[in-house]
């Protein structure tokens, strides 16, 4: 059992949870994954490791209430438990594998927009850890549901905020904060992170791609078993099949397939959907041995 150090309501629909799991925290590396299950019968629910703590044998995770799993998991409660962690799952961020040096050349750009902004605060830690100053942005519908503001504040070279409605920082989506950066003032990016909603993603990409900013996204459609093998959360990454529990999450953004990656989302989520995918992608459905039934 995994037990509950900390749980916190962040917004009405977004939760923060500090759950002791030291064997996944050992080896956790920003840019990685963990799948959670509250109980026996519990859906297994991917999440992205907000923080992680090695001395304390904590990791921080940030999740929004979507469904049935996920509302049940908000009802727990500090000295709760989960019945399994896994993890930590994927593959660390490919950024963390440069030398420090290298990176501190680069000028970066992180972009956490809504609950997307957990998975991007280990890495801008890290890069604060390592000497390395980046620009950040979070977005979010209103200044009531920007997430980890002051974390991000003492980690980031810049902070800056965007809210849909204007409520605090810039007036509008993220997107229209870095056009204004780069166009009006004045700011390079050698490389930008992007990681939130699909749609966020997708835009942030086509308008980075304009500006010819190498861009990487975090990608967490629908997983089950998070090793490959049911084939839930298949991709298409410049005209190739990939799995985003074992080949990413994180990829090329210039190279994601954003509207066919939404569309499958929504066609999985019935048994006559899989059906139906099952029978156009043929073998390269399945990740792995394709007689595992995951996705049933
Ligand atoms: P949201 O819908 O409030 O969007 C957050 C910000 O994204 C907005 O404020 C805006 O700046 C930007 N954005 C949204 N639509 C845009 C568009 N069309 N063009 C440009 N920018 C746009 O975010 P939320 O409600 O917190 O997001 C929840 C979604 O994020 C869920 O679907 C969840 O699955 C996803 N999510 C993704 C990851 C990941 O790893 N990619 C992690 C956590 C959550
Ligand atoms: Fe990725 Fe099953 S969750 S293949």
């Amino acid at each position: 059992m995994y037990k509950i150090l900390e749980a916190r309501q962040l917004s009405e629909k977004n939760f923060l949870m500090v759950v002791e799991a030291k064997w996944v925290v050992r080896a956790c590396q920003p840019g990685q994954f963990l799948i959670v299950k509250t109980d026996e019968e519990g859906e297994r629910i991917p999440l992205t490791i907000c923080d992680y703590d090695r001395e304390a044998g904590t990791v921080t995770i940030v999740f929004q209430t979507v469904g049935a799993s996920t509302t049940k998991m908000a009802r727990l409660k500090a000295g709760d438990s989960f019945m399994d962690v896994t993890g930590p799952l994927g593959r660390p961020s490919n950024l963390i594998d440069m030398a420090p040096e290298e990176l501190r050349r680069k000028k970066m750009l992180f972009v956490g927009g809504g609950v997307g902004a957990a998975p991007v605060y280990p890495q801008v830690k890290w890069m604060h850890e390592h000497g390395i100053d980046v620009d950040v942005i979070i977005g979010a519908k209103s200044k009531d549901l920007l997430m980890l503001e002051d974390e991000m504040r003492a980690a980031a070279g810049n902070l800056y905020i965007a809210t849909d409605d204007g409520s605090c920082g810039y007036h509008g989506m993220v997107t229209g904060l870095i056009e204004k950066l780069v166009k009006e003032d004045g700011r390079h990016y050698d490389h930008c992170v992007a990681i939130g909603p699909v749609i966020m993603m997708k835009f942030v990409c086509k308008l980075t791609k304009e500006l010819g900013i190498p861009t990487v996204v975090s990608m967490n459609p629908i997983m089950v078993d998070g090793t490959g093998m049911c084939g839930a959360c298949r991709l298409i990454v410049g005209g190739e099949v990939k799995f985003a529990c074992v080949d990413g999450p994180e990829f090329d953004g210039h190279k994601v397939d954003f509207d066919l990656a939404m569309e499958r989302q929504k066609t999985y989520k019935t048994e006559e959907g899989r059906a139906m995918l099952a029978l156009q992608e043929g073998d390269t459905h399945h990740g792995g041995c394709g007689m595992c039934g995951g996705d049933r």
